[in-house]
């Protein structure tokens, strides 16, 4: 049977993971979260004090550097980093990252080679514009800015860290900006894309409307 591939893109704090993990489960197929691998070389460009505009040095540190996605985890150079990669720090940064050409080509072979051979649903930005742009159903998930940032308030509170809610608004809407504006696979909707505003939505709601679509064999 013809392996099945789920692009799952959208705007910081849509939901995409959230979702995209319930799905992985229902349809016992992998997930894999691109945005951790951004994060993940972010993590290592920064604890490494790399100047990311010297050509020579960002060079080597993309040789030097393992990112991988098992099993709902992130390994950088071998080594689980799920926690870190959250951090404020990696989330004001990571966007001046992706935007360089060389670091979306090394991470979009990565990705392209663990959905080649299996079934997998991926989320991120250029998922259904450009990794996957064949893949068989492509979703874009979005919310308004005041839900997205509410969201991540209310995540981050629980985890015990107390961010306030104006910064949030202002880091999301900073990163939007930047994934969306970049020259290289910016963040859109492609053309052949479902979008679903997930605002006044639950997430079950909104898992089960996909799974419907997929079940139909919609695209
Ligand atoms: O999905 P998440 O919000 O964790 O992604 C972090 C950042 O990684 C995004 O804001 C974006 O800059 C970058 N990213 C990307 N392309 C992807 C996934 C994430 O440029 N496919």
């Amino acid at each position: 049977m013809k392996n099945l591939t789920i692009a799952i893109d959208g705007p910081a704090g849509s939901g995409k993971s959230t979702i995209s993990k319930k799905i992985a489960r229902e349809l016992n197929i992998n997930y894999i979260d691109t945005g951790a691998m951004y994060r993940a070389l972010t993590l290592k460009i920064l604890k490494n004090n790399i100047n990311i505009s010297d050509k020579i040095e960002l060079h080597r540190i993309l040789q030097d550097t393992s990112i991988d996605f098992r099993d709902n985890h992130i390994f950088l150079d071998g080594e689980k980093v799920d926690e870190e990669i959250r951090d404020n720090q990696i989330s004001t940064s990571v966007s001046d990252v992706a935007k360089i050409k060389e670091v979306r080509e090394k991470l979009v072979e990565i990705q392209r080679n663990i959905a080649s051979n299996k079934s997998v649903i991926m989320d991120g930005r250029d998922i259904g514009s450009f990794v996957l742009s064949d893949a068989s159903h492509k979703f874009y998930i979005t919310a308004s800015i005041e839900e997205r940032s509410n969201r991540r308030y209310k995540e981050l509170k629980e985890k015990g860290y107390n961010e306030e809610l104006d910064e949030i608004i202002k880091e999301i809407r900073e990163r939007d900006r930047i994934d969306s504006t970049r020259e290289h696979s910016p963040l859109v909707k492609c053309k052949d894309a479902i979008e679903i505003d997930t605002t006044n939505k639950t997430i079950d709601e909104v898992v089960s409307e996909i799974l419907d679509i997929i079940n139909r064999g919609g695209k």
